[in-house]
Order: structure tokens, then sequence, then C-alpha cells
């Protein structure tokens, strides 16, 4: 039996705070998902939508790509931002990338780059990640016994896979790295500067003169990477925009590596607080595919995506209007009791684990989940090879974001197998 809706659901559903806590996160979309699974939200400083909270119904809305588009609205933006962005730009979309197209546009500009991010592709890098996921584990055996492994080693991970699929050299890792979580932990005071979208814009002008730089670059020097593929990029027979392009380089830098981050972080967390799981999977190196698997249902670090409807349709029994938006809430689905046995219960043999909506679904399924996926599973088997007896030694602490979100602060200490 859930909570009862509170009176402030509404308000709760949009507060960076809820977010900081995961447990205030899961009552509230518990009580949701139970009382009122397509919720009609107004709250304070956004404009209303519809709260989608049951995993079939997010699936469905994702699927029916046709009346539920990306445009205009993508992620919770407050009406002073949004009318901010409609002063400076004449838009309410922060940038046009793939999140924020449809068809037919989506379409050929995901496929500029989906054999990039395809199964071979990926799999080809798996030489090039591994050796990287030595030197993180060789970084964490530097550090003596302890780290505060979220800041230390899980943010600088992914962010350098993802710098080498993109060619951006290694010094300028730390420039990527404050730029991106600017841009997506821009309500959080420890990791985002704390002043919302003003500090989103001027991160977001950073990457832009950044990525013209390596443009001009890679169109007299190719390379292998994908910062070439988009530098040179046509479709029916034009050169790409340059802002669909700085876009392009925006979503592949930022939306690869706070994500994939946070579910490593949070992985690690769950396999702490649930010893008898990290047991199973050290005892049984073969779990780690499914356990990677249940890594990202568990911490689902992307916490929302929206959709608008193009006419009058019905989502979970409710009558939606033409032009009402509706949030897609995927750590909601990923609890959602109708599919997930004991969803509540961290499991790395969990049979179920792959059915989570943690990539989205759909035509806009996240393009990096193999590289993610890859990423993870590499990095464990390395850790749990050379690191025992991992422990916290401190509290964890998360950041206070409502669109991607995880662990800031894991301390940790840990003895080195020898
Ligand atoms: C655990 C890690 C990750 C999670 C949880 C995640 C989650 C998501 C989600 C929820 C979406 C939206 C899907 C939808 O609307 O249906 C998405 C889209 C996307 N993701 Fe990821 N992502 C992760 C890692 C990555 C990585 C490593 C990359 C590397 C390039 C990446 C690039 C993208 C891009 C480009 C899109 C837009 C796709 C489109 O709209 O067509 N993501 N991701």
């Amino acid at each position: 039996m859930t909570d009862a809706l509170p009176e402030d659901i509404d308000d709760i559903i949009v507060d960076p705070r809820t977010y900081g806590d995961e447990h205030s996160y899961h009552r509230a979309f518990a009580a949701l998902r139970q009382h009122d699974p397509v919720h009609w939200a107004e709250p304070r400083d956004y404009r209303p939508f519809w709260a989608v909270t049951r995993h079939a119904d997010i699936m469905a809305v994702e699927l029916n790509a046709k009346n539920f588009l990306n445009d205009p609205r993508q992620f919770l933006v407050t009406k002073t931002d949004e009318d901010m962005l409609l002063a400076q730009s004449g838009s309410s979309n922060f940038a046009r990338n793939l999140v924020a197209m449809d068809d037919p546009d989506h379409r050929a500009y995901r496929a500029l780059t989906s054999a990039w991010f395809g199964a071979k592709s990926v799999r080809a890098l798996e030489e090039e990640i591994t050796a990287l996921a030595r030197e993180t584990v060789d970084r964490m055996i530097e550090k003596g016994d302890s780290c505060d492994f979220a800041k230390e080693i899980a943010a600088w991970y992914p962010l350098r896979t993802i710098m080498i699929v993109l060619g951006v050299p290694r010094e300028d890792e730390p420039l990527m790295l404050a730029l991106s979580q600017k841009v997506f932990g821009g309500t959080d005071s420890d990791s985002g500067g704390g002043d919302g979208m003003a500090s989103m814009v001027e991160a977001f002008e950073a990457f832009n003169r950044y990525f013209n730089a390596i443009t001009l670059d890679r169109r007299t020097n190719p390379r292998n990477d994908v910062a070439t593929i988009l530098a040179n990029a046509t479709i029916d027979g034009q050169p790409i925009g340059e802002k669909e392009r700085n876009a392009y380089y925006l979503i592949v830098a930022a939306a690869g590596h706070d994500t994939t981050s946070s579910a490593i972080s949070g992985g690690l967390l769950a396999l702490i607080q649930n010893p008898e799981e990290m047991a199973r999977l050290r005892a049984n190196p073969d779990l780690i595919g499914n356990a990677v698997e249940e890594f990202i249902r568990w911490t689902t670090p992307v916490k929302h995506f929206f959709r608008t409807a193009l006419g009058d349709c019905e989502v979970g029994g409710k009558a939606i209007r033409a032009g009402d938006s509706l949030m897609m809430c995927y750590p909601s689905g990923n609890r959602d009791e109708a599919v997930f046995d004991t969803p509540f219960a961290f499991r790395v043999e969990r049979p179920d684990a792959r059915k989570h909506i943690a990539f989205g679904y759909g035509p806009h399924l996240c393009l990096g989940n193999m590289l993610a996926k890859l990423e993870i599973r590499i990095l464990f088997t390395e850790l749990l090879a050379r690191i025992d007896d991992i422990r916290l030694a401190g509290d964890p602490a998360w950041v206070e974001a409502n669109f991607v979100s995880g662990l800031k602060r894991l301390p940790i200490r840990y003895t080195v197998r020898t």
C-alpha cells in the first residue's frame, strides 16, 4: 500500500530536491502510479503537463512518434527561463539537437552517426575502453585505500570515452566536464553553479565556440572520429547548418557521460548496500551483462523527457488534447510493479532487468545505449577483479536536478588485491 497523493504533488514532481533524495522520489511516484498514473500537473513555476508514470503508458507514448512529438518541449524549464529563451532566440528550444527533432529531420540526422554507435563500431572500441578502464582502476589504486568514487573515478571514465568517440584531445577534458555539468546540473549548487538557465546558456555558448574550432580543423584534417563526420556532414546534398552541427556535438558530448557516470556510481552503491548481490557477482562474473542492465534500471539517470500531443488522443484512460505535453517519468516506469517483480529489490540476476526503459524507447531510443553498456561492463569487470572489500566511508549525496542526476559524492574505502 502506498501513501495517498500529497496535496502539493505537482510541485514535488518538479522540485529538484525530490531528485536529490531517491526515497522521496520513489514515495511520490509510487503514489502516483497507484492513485493517478497519468496525472495532470500544474506546478507553480512551470507550464502544466501530464506526468506519465507507468511503464506501459510511457512505452505507448514513445512508440507513437507520429502523434507524440519531441518539438517543442523536451525537458523541464521554468516559465521564466522559457520566456528568457524565447526573447533571446525566438524559440523555447534550448538547442536543435536530435532530442528536439521529429521526422523527417530526426531520421536524417540520426542516420549520420547511427553506424558509429551501432554494435559493430562499439565492439571495435572494446580494446581502447578496456585500456581506459585499467587506467581508471589504477587511479583508484594510486589514491590508496579510499576515494570519492563519484567525483574522482566515475565522472572521469565515461567522459574520456566520449571524448575519444568525438575526437576531443585529452587536455580539453576538464573544460568539457565543467561545461557539460553546467548544462545538465544547472539547478544544483555543488555541480552546476546553481543559477539555473543563465549558467546553462553560458555553458552552451562556450561549447559552440569550442566546437566551431574543432569543425574547422576536421575539414582540413579529417580523422576517424564523430567530429569529422559532423564537420563534413550533408543532408540531401547540403552541408548541415552550424546550429544543428553544434547541437549534435553538444548532445553527444553531454549526454554521453553524466548519464553513464551516474549509472556507474549508483551501481557501485547498490552493490555496497546489497553485499549478497556483490558476492553473487564476484562469484559469477558471467552475470555482469545482466547486472549492468540492473544498475541502469536501478539508477535511471535520465529522470524524464517530454512529448507533445499532435492530435487529441487517450493515454492510460485520460483524454489528452492536441498541444498538451507529457512528461515520461522513467525512474517511475522502472519501478512499476506491473512489470518488475519486487521492483524495489536490487538483484544482479533479475530476469526482467532488460525490460527497463532507462534508455527511453522507440525512434529516440538512446543513441549511445550500446556504448554505455559496454563501458559499464568493462569497468566493473576490471574493478571487481582488482579491488576487494569495498565499503562506504561517509554519506553518499545526490545531485539535486530534475532532468539528469545521480550521485555527486560516494566516499568509499577498499583494499587492493595483491
Ligand atoms: C546509462 C547511460 C545513459 C542513459 C541512461 C541514457 C538515457 C537516454 C534517454 C532516456 C534518452 C531519450 C530516449 C527517448 O526519448 O526515448 C537518450 C537519448 C540519447 N542519448 Fe543517451 N543515455 C545514456 C548514455 C548515452 C551515451 C554514452 C551516449 C553517447 C553518445 C548517449 C547519447 C544519446 C543521444 C545522442 C540521444 C538522443 C537520441 C535521439 O533523440 O534520437 N547516451 N539517452
